[in-house]
Order: structure tokens, then C-alpha cells, then sequence
């Protein structure tokens, strides 16, 4: 157990952290009737199984940097990701992290858990207190799978209006864009898997903890400063069509927002926490 995981409220009781569904499987396993220890033999595997499948998946379908998943690769991840629960990464409902009535301390902040990360792709699970936010960013170049395991989040997310004019951005980021808003509802878990592309589905997105949340995130590929792809962070304010000026691409049922670039606000910083859920077998 670490003090990072215990900060995060991923514990309830000396022992009791991220992987105990597992461990507890797993004892069970040794009991002296056959036809029991089958069935749980059954039961402990498939956690296992959900997360290695997804992990082999990823390693063929994401290419590396410059490259978008093909649409029957991007329904294949969706449907193992859709099939997913929260005990496939060692999650319960029954950790104290997840309990709604917990007394949330005003300083807790969002932690994350990566269970792989390697040049095409990455595999991470955010832990969300309730209340908290992760404020608007964007994934440059990246398509991204988020499936929400446990909670109830409202997300709100943008594509660029236009692609093209980024070169005025590039000197001067501060330069307010519009943008197309994609989505602003709450997603309560189970639920199925979202997914955005480099220019399309979303890629600049919010989240909001209704309820304390974890979300598992494919990303491929992962950020990185050294190739580009960067975390931004951006602010939106309403996009009045009466009132600003006209934009071409602007369609009447549609809705828009303005977005600025900002710098992460301190209190939105996140916290590495150890991944203590079933492990992928990187030699498979
Ligand atoms: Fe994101």
C-alpha cells in the first residue's frame, strides 16, 4: 500500500486497495470441492482475460504517432471496452473511495493509476473525487477510448471549427477559436465506451465528478512533449450568434463555444498513483 493510494481514498482497510477482488478470488480458489474450484477457476480468470485482451488488441491496432484506428479496429476496442467492468482492473464499488456518502476533503485531487504505457499507446485509469474536474483539454493527434467503470460524470467536449487556421494559433495560442460542441450530458456508469479522433468526436473534453468516478483511458498514441503532443488547457465562453461576428462554417442547430488557452489551473493538477490491479502480460 502506498501513501498516494491511501491519499486517494483507495483504501478502507490495511490490505484493502486496488486488486483485493482479485486476491479474494483467488484464496477462494483453494477450497477442497472440485467442481466449485472450476467454476471460481472461471470467475478469477476473467478479469484477467478482459484486460489482456484489450492490451493485445492495442498493441495491434494502434500503429504509432500519425495514425488513426480503422473503423472496424475502433469497433473491435469499443466492444471489448463495453464489455469491461471495474473488476477487470481490481476496481469494487464496495472501496471506500467509491461510497457516495464519503466526506470529501476540499483539497482532493484527481489521481491516476497507469497499468501501461509504450510509444503506440497507453493505458490508464483517473480517479475522480467528487465534485472535482478535469478542465477542458485536447489530445493532439491522438484517438482516445474512455470508458467510465464507476460514478456518474457529466462531460462536455469541442472539435475545432476549422482545422485550418491553426497556424495563427501556433503564434499566438492565447487567440480565442470556436468550437463545435460534441457533447454536454452526464454519463453514468455502466456505460458505453466513447471515443475521439485527432480533428473529430470531441478531442477537446471536460469532465465533471458527479459522483467519486474512475475512467479507464486507451490513448494511442500517449501524450508526449518530446514528439508534439502536449497537454493543453482551455477556458470556453458562450458563442453568441447575434452578437459576434458571422463565421461561415457556423450551422444554426448546432451549438458553439469560444475556447482560450490556458495554463493548468494549480488545483486541477493530478497525482500518480501505483496501479495495483491485474497486471498485462507484455510477453503474450
Ligand atoms: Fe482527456
Amino acid at each position: 500500500m502506498t501513501m498516494e493510494a491511501e491519499a486517494a481514498g483507495l483504501v478502507r482497510n490495511p490490505g484493502d486497495v486496488i486488486g483485493k477482488v482479485q486476491d479474494k478470488i483467488i484464496r477462494k480458489k483453494r477450497c477442497s470441492n472440485s467442481s466449485r474450484r472450476k467454476v471460481i477457476i472461471r470467475r478469477s480468470l476473467r478479469p484477467i482475460l478482459g484486460l489482456q485482451q484489450l492490451f493485445l488488441s492495442c498493441q495491434e491496432v494502434f500503429k504509432g504517432p500519425g495514425t488513426v484506428p480503422s473503423p472496424n479496429d475502433v469497433q473491435m476496442l469499443c466492444h471489448i471496452l463495453d464489455q469491461m467492468t471495474p473488476q477487470d482492473v481490481g476496481l469494487s464499488s464496495d472501496l471506500h473511495f467509491f461510497k457516495p456518502n464519503t466526506d470529501v476533503k476540499a483539497h482532493e485531487r484527481v489521481a491516476y493509476a497507469t497499468i501501461h504505457q509504450c510509444k503506440k499507446f497507453s493505458l490508464c485509469i483517473f480517479f475522480l473525487p467528487a465534485n472535482s474536474v478535469i478542465p477542458l483539454h485536447n489530445h493532439p493527434g491522438m484517438t482516445v477510448f474512455s470508458k467510465l467503470l464507476l460514478g456518474s460524470m457529466h462531460i462536455k467536449s469541442y472539435d475545432w471549427l476549422d482545422n485550418s487556421s491553426s497556424d495563427n494559433h501556433e503564434s499566438d495560442p492565447k487567440l480565442k477559436r470556436l468550437a463545435r460542441l460534441r457533447a454536454n450530458r452526464i454519463f453514468t456508469a455502466p456505460c458505453d465506451t466513447s471515443v475521439l479522433y485527432p480533428t473529430s468526436g470531441g478531442n477537446i473534453h471536460e469532465f465533471t465528478a458527479m459522483t467519486p468516478c474512475a475512467v479507464l483511458d486507451v490513448l494511442g498514441p500517449p501524450y508526449s512533449k518530446d514528439d508534439g503532443r502536449d497537454c493543453s488547457y482551455y477556458k470556453d465562453s458562450p458563442y453568441d450568434a447575434t452578437l459576434d461576428v458571422e463565421v461561415k462554417e457556423a450551422k444554426q442547430d448546432e451549438c458553439y463555444g469560444w475556447l482560450e488557452e490556458i495554463d493548468l489551473p494549480n488545483d486541477s493538477e493530478m497525482d500518480p498513483i501505483p496501479y495495483l490491479g491485474p497486471q498485462v502480460s507484455v510477453a503474450s
